[in-house]
């Protein structure tokens, strides 16, 4: 099965290139970037470039691939880009994946967003979902929460520069998943005929408050966080007053996330049954407060390290 990956160079795309290529698949990245996706030609990929929002680049990076794995959005510093990717793009790639007869076609989408049609993403991702579905491509959508990698910025990153820390929905339980996860059952699903043409809500198997992920971090910085509380009304306020701002856009971003994310907790006894569907053990999910453990472990190995070198250095200069 040769796949084409859109969004390879991505948090997730990246995981799911990366399994693909040890699992064995012959996988094309389209890529708009060369340079910026070498690492991906590194690994074993097929480069070849193509952008969402050129429509002619995307029928000939199609040629002889069996399924599409999509796991591309536009970048929120890019003006304009979410009409043109998100929905003109796609729109374009469904059209093209029709006529080059693709097997299989994996999207990624959010919880609940028929619920939040006046966040621009999830109208799109909900319409996509709908155009998806009446192509006649056999299709699986997955449905995201969370990534892990997003907490990071989100909350350690912050405790260690010393910076405040944004909370918004202090009882909201978001079963968050790490990105090597949703790889894992994204490549499983290719396997399973039992998977073609359903929706799955992905989520962890433990759903996490803010205030636990805050403590987490904190044990592990071994440093007090300085935590803001903002009603969700009250930050939209604001970040509508501080769009100027280069973390304006961040901040909205952020906030039409957290408010999908906050609307309901869709971790329930069903996840489990979907582990079971894709053959996969609970105990093979990475737990959140593993995950930060082997970061804050990276991080201090990386400083010691920095440290020691200068510390030679120093000695050299010394002699
Ligand atoms: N992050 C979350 O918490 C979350 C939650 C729910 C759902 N999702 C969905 O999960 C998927 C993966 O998200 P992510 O956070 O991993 O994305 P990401 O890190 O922001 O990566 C976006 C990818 O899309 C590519 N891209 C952007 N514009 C493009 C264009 N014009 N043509 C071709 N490729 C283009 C980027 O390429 P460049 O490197 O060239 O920019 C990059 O590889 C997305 O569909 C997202 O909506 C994410």
């Amino acid at each position: 099965m040769s796949l084409l990956i859109i969004g390879g160079t991505g948090t997730l795309g990246r995981q799911i290139v990366l399994q693909a290529l040890t699992k064995g698949y012959q996988v094309r990245c389209l890529v708009r970037n060369f340079r910026k996706a070498n690492f991906l030609k590194e690994w074993g990929a097929e480069l070849v470039y193509g952008d969402l929002s050129k429509p002619e680049t995307i029928p000939p990076c199609l040629k002889g691939i069996t399924a599409i794995i999509d796991a591309s959005t536009s970048r929120v510093d890019e003006l304009d880009a979410l009409k043109k990717v998100d929905w003109e793009g796609k729109l374009c790639l469904i059209e093209a994946a029709k006529i080059a007869k693709i097997q299989r076609f994996i999207f990624f989408s959010a919880q609940n967003v028929e619920e939040f049609k006046n966040i621009p993403l999830m109208k799109i991702k909900n319409g996509i979902e709908i155009k998806l579905k009446q192509s006649g491509i056999p299709y699986t959508i997955f449905r995201l929460t969370g990534f892990y990698q997003g907490l990071i910025e989100q909350y350690a990153i912050p405790i260690l520069e010393r910076l405040p820390i944004w909370v918004t929905n202090e009882n909201t339980y978001i079963s968050y998943m790490d990105t090597q996860d949703i790889a894992k059952f994204c490549l499983r699903s290719l396997q399973l005929f039992s998977t073609q043409n359903q929706t799955f809500f992905l989520s962890g198997s433990r759903g996490w408050v803010s205030s636990e992920i805050i403590n987490l971090c904190e044990q592990l910085a071994g440093r007090e966080a300085k935590v803001q509380r903002v009603p969700l009304f009250l930050l939209k306020i604001v970040s509508q007053f501080f769009g100027f701002f280069e973390w304006g856009q961040n901040i909205s971003d952020r906030l039409a996330f957290a408010e999908v994310l906050s609307s309901e907790n869709n971790f329930s006894n069903s996840t489990f049954d979907m582990y079971k569907m894709f053959k996969i053990e609970t105990s093979e999910i990475v737990q959140l407060d593993d995950y930060f453990l082997e970061y804050f472990i990276r991080l201090l190995k990386r400083l010691l390290d920095i440290n020691f070198e200068d510390v030679q250095k120093q000695k050299n200069l010394v002699i």
